[in-house]
């Protein structure tokens, strides 16, 4: 019996170490070693999760039975500054892959250079940008020149597992759902080609789009997969793959399990039951899948991104109502996804879960020093005009621009072309206006300027965006400010010159070499808050685990603890706490540090075992009450099919307007609810009008608690919907403003994509006027 053990041990070993595992898209299935294989993958995305913990979290994905980790290589936290790599720590994107192959799972890289993922600028650095005209995501030389040098370092890094060099790495995936920015086989073909120069051509490659799009950028030698959510009709969403390819192996590259959450929108859940139903029918169809996220993790310090249409910045866990939490716990999701899994798992064990982190509590602290902005301005330096922060050679942050104002007697309009992304307006030291670019914000009212005033506008840079073509998304003052009055020469437009800048750079040197005060010493203000700034302490731990430290009493910025970024806060929420990872505390004392842009109320936190992500703290929007459209021409009355997927409507007339309202007038189902993903309109060429500057001005009715909200027509994402609530009839309204007249000919109109979901339009009006039609 020893004997043949021994040989067993020895036959196996020869064949991990002389015979390379084979995987192969072959035809109908992959293939690995000769044998019909489906992918049932994680995503996980390492620098979301600290580095000690890396391994528990891939422990927990093996325990839910899945056999590959599939994971994006996010450039800008490699490629801090042009040239510098870094790829150690946090970053050690090696040893994440040589964790999963230790732990007998496959990877499936994504290298972007774009990855999305709601990361800042979807992952490209935001150095680009200091090439102001720079095409993104475009044969632009400039552009595919620093995409080769990424590529390059990090093929040098972990080149050598890819599949065929006997590792881990089954596939690589080229670019990121590109259909969905624009159609460019071309560029699409330049990024196959530089991977396949650094990773050689035997890996197999793919690209991942959604279904109604996929065509349009799909080459010949990729594998093409599809990304979709819980609760769509699977079969539908391979049924043009199936026609183009009838042979290609079926992949959800990405099954969504949640969604991710903004700051001022209620968290993001989606049900735990349709996400099982959902992964149980591809493994009983053998359609491969990754599910993402199967644990998000966190935006640790500045990295959250944000989407557009219109501007909305994640926060700062990313959580993503995934099966494992942010901190690396079971949820109902998990135990129900496990259950499902183990059917699907040939009559094998699953591993058992790995050991939990258990989170403490830690009593409330005050913070004992503040360094108030007001008296640590750092040296300023002039520009004639403005300049946005990129020009500066700083990429994260806040920036404080400051200029003497003409004295006007009356009133006066002051625009600021464009807040990015959170501006504070001061007329010689009072604040006087905030302008967020979530709510469009740009003007302030001033009611007279007395000579030799002082104009400071502070203005904070939140995440860039990840998503669309909005991703060229600069920060500071993006064009210029305006100041309009009437003097006796008339109404004058003056661009206002002279600037003094002030930087305030996102580093945790930036804030600890201010001047401290005790906070003791200090008076409340405005808003009863104390003074915008920074503050420090330290407290004290006993034995360190995880905790959930509590901002609820403070305004909106940034926190390091031992100089860990932990990521943004925002006293709106949803996210009231930050998650505090263990592994960055020390037994004693511990040091924290909060840049306050607003001021906290309280300057106090504590330790909590459970995160509060779910807790907004907002007023009700002024909406508006009523819609009137009676004796308005429509200029569209019809019937929509009673269809999934996208149908379009070709006008009679062309027509101009600024305000789109549709009228719904009755669903499919006879239930009261009505529903759209997106809804397009065409110019007189037939192609898509720009969305980007659109608001959703009116609905008669929507879920707000489930996110499910007016703006969801254009933004951009065909797996969120407007819904209205159930105990609201028909007609239904949405109005949206499309911020300057247009002509239009038709428009193209994407019912819910989800199968139990009601609210198919069937009769519609449609109407475009010059005013608005909303009181
Ligand atoms: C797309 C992108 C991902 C992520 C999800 C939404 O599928 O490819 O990177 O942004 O949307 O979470």
């Amino acid at each position: 019996m020893g004997k043949f053990r021994f040989l067993l041990v020895g036959i196996l070993c020869y064949v991990g170490l002389f015979c390379k595992a084979d995987f192969k898209i072959g035809e109908g299935r992959f293939q690995k070693n000769g044998i019909p294989y489906t992918i049932k993958a994680a995503e996980l995305h390492y620098p979301r999760i600290p580095y000690p913990y890396w391994e528990q979290r891939i422990k927990m994905v093996k325990a839910l039975g899945m056999n590959t980790i599939c994971l994006y290589v996010f450039w800008n936290v490699h490629e801090n500054n042009p040239d510098e790599f870094n790829f150690e720590g946090q970053n050690y994107l090696r040893r994440f892959i040589e964790l999963c192959r230790d732990n007998e799972l496959d990877v499936i890289l994504r290298p972007g250079p774009y990855v999305c993922a709601e990361w800042e600028m979807g992952g490209l650095p935001w150095w680009l940008l200091k090439n102001k005209d720079i095409g993104l995501r475009e044969n632009d030389p400039r552009f595919l020149e620093r995409v080769e040098k990424f590529v390059s370092e990090t093929a040098r890094q972990v080149g050598d597992l890819t599949v065929d060099n006997g590792g881990p790495i089954i596939m690589i995936q080229v670019e990121n759902e590109y259909g969905s920015y624009a159609t460019d086989k071309a560029y699409v073909s330049n990024i196959r080609n530089i991977l396949k120069k650094y990773f050689g051509d035997k890996v197999p490659m793919f690209q991942c789009d959604w279904s109604s799009n996929f065509l349009n950028n799909g080459l010949d030698d990729l594998l093409w997969t599809m990304n979709f959510g819980t609760g769509v009709d699977i079969d539908s969403q391979f049924l043009e793959l199936k026609k183009v390819r009838p042979e290609s192996p079926l992949m959800c590259s990405e099954f969504w399990s949640g969604w991710f959450d903004k700051w001022g929108a209620n968290h993001e859940t989606r049900p735990a039951q349709v996400m099982v139903e959902g992964i149980d029918e591809m493994l009983s169809k053998n359609i491969s899948f990754s599910l993402y996220m199967t644990h998000g993790g966190t935006n640790w310090g500045h990295w959250a991104g944000a989407n557009s249409p219109g501007y909305a910045p994640d926060v700062t866990s990313y959580d993503y109502n995934a099966p494992i939490s942010e901190s690396g716990h079971p949820t109902e999701k998990f135990q129900l996804l496990r259950e499902i899994m183990n059917k699907h798992n040939d009559g094998m064990v699953l591993p058992d879960i790995p050991e939990l982190i258990q989170p403490i509590e830690l009593p409330e602290f005050q913070f004992r020093e503040v360094a108030p902005l007001a008296i640590n301005m750092p040296d300023s330096i002039y520009t004639e005009d403005i300049r946005t922060m990129e020009e500066f050679d700083c990429g994260f942050g806040s920036i404080i621009y400051s200029t003497m104002l003409p004295e006007v007697k009356g009133e006066a309009i002051l625009t600021i072309t464009e807040p990015h992304d959170y501006a504070q307006v001061f007329l010689n030291d009072s604040l006087v206006a905030v302008l967020d670019r979530r709510k469009g914000d740009k003007t302030v009212n001033l009611k007279e300027i007395e000579n030799k005033s002082r104009l400071d506008i502070l203005v904070e840079a939140m995440g860039r965006i990840n998503f669309g073509r909005a991703i060229k998304d600069f920060k500071g003052i993006t064009q210029d400010v305006t100041i309009e009055y009437q003097d006796s020469t008339g109404v004058r437009k003056v661009i206002l010159k002279g600037w003094q800048v002030y930087l305030i750079e996102d580093k945790e040197s930036t804030y600890q070499n201010m001047n401290f005060v005790p906070v003791n010493t200090i008076e409340k203000g405005y808003d009863g808050r104390l003074p915008r700034g920074v503050y420090r302490t330290t407290f004290h731990v006993d034995e360190p685990s995880d905790t959930f430290l509590d901002f609820s009493s403070w305004g909106k910025g940034l926190v390091y603890v031992n100089g860990y970024p932990l990521g943004r806060i925002w006293h709106i929420g949803p996210q009231q706490t930050l998650y505090m990872p263990g592994c960055w505390l020390r037994t004693g004392e511990n040091e924290i540090l909060v840049f306050d842009i607003l001021g906290p109320k309280e300057a106090l936190s504590r330790g909590y075992k459970e995160h509060i992500i779910d807790c907004l703290n907002i007023e009700e929007e002024n909406m508006h009450e009523n819609i009137d459209v009676t004796g308005i021409q429509t200029i569209s009355e019809g019937t929509f099919k009673d269809a999934k997927g996208w149908q379009s409507v070709m006008f009679d007339n062309p027509s101009t307007g600024r305000f789109l309202c549709l009228e719904a007038l009755d669903s499919y189902n006879n239930k009261d609810i009505a529903a759209i993903s997106e809804l397009y309109l065409l110019d007189n060429d037939g192609n898509r009008l720009s969305r980007e500057k659109w608001r959703s001005i009116y609905t008669d009715s929507e879920d707000k608690n489930n996110n499910r909200t007016g703006d969801k027509v254009y933004d951009l994402q065909e797996s969120t919907y407007w819904q209205t609530e159930p105990d609201k009839s028909y007609p239904h309204y949405i109005v949206i403003d499309l911020a300057e007249e247009v002509s239009v000919t038709g428009m193209e109109y994407l019912p819910c994509q989800e199968t139990d979901i009601p609210g198919s339009i069937k009769n519609y009006k449609l109407y475009l006027t010059e005013k608005s039609p909303v009181q």
